[in-house]
């Protein structure tokens, strides 16, 4: 019986708070009073906490806006560093041949520009390639005499000579002569096209390097990271180094060497080592080998397809600069170049990766001996835009001109690199890269 009313006083209450509306009304002061608390410490902390989470979203929120500052401020560090061409993408961007086969040539209309203020009567062209440049330029300067060009490619110089020789029929005065030679002999080549071209000097030489598109759309020759072909990459098929020697068979070392100094590769020591294992199962004997051997190298890195990608561009270009020796014959043949012009006469580059550009603004500010090395002189500017300082007004008639550096033996006409428009970008991928710089002798 005792026990049995316990059971019901236990249980009344809990019965009746279940009947009851809602036990805050029958809280006692006291316990009201730490049920505010509690409510209050509760909401506080899911303030706090909700809080802490727009804290995290903004703290979320301020990391990828600096980044986004910063890629920013890397772009227009960049921009700084050069002039985005505002020329038009227009008629003389892309050439046709008579064939209706159509080159784009990288920043043509820039070309022409630079040197139609030039009574142009001599023009070498160092690099043939399918002569879309040097077409142009004969047919925007009639009054030009002497033409001489040169590739070592065998096939873009059998196909440029024929676009030349198809444009001396509307220029028969024009004396032209084409060389399968390489342009680190631009001398005794101007001695034998012509040897008043060496005593007067030639009023416009042009560069344009690296590949042409009919080298890297070709699979046989070895320069295309997407196709299989043999690790050949040679621009001259008399030279007898390939780039299937330098893997197989030059020392660890200097095929570390090549990766870092020519490919910028930071996994160079890696690729090196695995490039030397290969060696006991045969060796590499195809491009698709070579990228096989990156891909796996680059398996779990970051960047997935473009990371691979991006490593097989730089392990090409390494090795293509070494079985060409580009930028040692380079940097030997601007100083040539420059020798050839004549008082007045200009000497153009472009050039389409850092390592290269760098030579050619080194060497051009060498070659004109500025007091100060810096090439940081006589620059002015004007509502936002660079322009150069100049005594000569006539001079500024060219609008393509922002800013020189002026020396002793010349003046650097492009004192930042000119790249293509967005639009030719945009057209054009393999002209991203591109860098026009211009050099006037005195
Ligand atoms: C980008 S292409 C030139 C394209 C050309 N400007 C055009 O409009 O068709 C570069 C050419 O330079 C040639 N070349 C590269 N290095 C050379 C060198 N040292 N001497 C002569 N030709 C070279 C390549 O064989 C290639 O045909």
């Amino acid at each position: 019986m005792a026990k049995q009313m316990i059971l019901c006083l236990i249980s009344i209450p809990l019965f009746s708070r279940a009947l009851l509306p809602p036990p805050a009304v029958y809280l006692t002061p006291r316990a009201q009073r730490s049920l505010a608390t509690a409510t209050a410490t509760a909401t506080a902390n899911s303030i706090s906490k909700n809080d802490r989470m727009i804290k995290k979203k903004t703290k979320k929120q301020k990391s990828e806006e600096k980044k986004k500052a910063e890629l920013l401020a890397v772009k227009r560090k960049k921009e700084k560093r050069r002039t985005r061409s505002e020329k038009e993408f227009g008629s003389t961007t892309s050439f046709e041949f008579d064939n209706n086969e159509n080159h784009i040539p990288v920043l043509l209309g820039e070309v022409v520009d630079v040197f139609s203020s030039l009574n142009l009567r001599s023009f070498v062209d160092c690099t043939l390639g399918a002569a879309g440049h040097s077409s142009a330029i004969i047919q925007a300067h009639p009054e030009l005499e002497n033409y001489v060009g040169m590739d070592v490619d065998p096939v873009a110089h059998a196909k440029a000579r024929a676009h030349i020789d198809a444009l001396l029929h509307s220029h028969f005065h024009l004396k032209a002569n084409t060389f399968l030679r390489n342009f680190k002999h631009i001398k005794s080549l101007l001695a034998e096209a012509d040897p008043s071209l060496l005593h007067s000097g030639v009023d416009a030489i042009l560069m344009d390097l690296g590949m042409s598109s009919m080298q890297v759309n070709n699979p046989e020759r070895g320069f295309s990271v997407l196709a299989n072909g043999p690790l050949d990459m040679r621009m001259d098929p008399q030279v007898t180094l390939k780039a299937e020697d330098i893997l197989n068979c030059w020392p660890d070392t200097e095929v570390g060497r090549v990766l870092r100094e020519y490919g910028e590769e930071s996994n160079w020591r890696l690729l090196q080592n695995k490039i030397v294992q290969a060696r006991l199962h045969g060796g590499l004997h195809s491009t698709g080998d070579l990228v096989d051997l990156i891909r796996n190298v680059t398996h779990g890195m970051r960047g997935g397809r473009q990371g691979w990608i991006k490593t097989a561009t730089r392990v090409f270009q390494a090795l293509r600069i070494a079985v060409n020796d580009e930028l040692n014959t380079l940097e030997k043949s601007l100083n040539a170049c420059f020798e050839c012009l004549a008082p007045g006469g200009r000497l153009a580059v472009i050039s389409f990766h850092s390592l290269e550009d760098r030579i050619v603004k080194q060497t051009f500010l060498n070659i004109i001996e500025t007091d100060r090395g810096d090439g940081d002189v006589d620059v002015e500017e004007r509502g936002g835009r660079e322009i150069r300082k100049t005594e000569d007004e006539s001079d500024a008639k060219e609008m393509w001109i922002r800013s020189m550096v002026h020396g002793r033996n010349g003046t650097i006409l492009t004192k930042r690199p000119i790249t293509p428009s967005e639009e030719e970008e945009k057209l054009n991928s393999r002209s991203r890269s591109a860098k026009l710089r211009v050099i006037e002798r005195v």
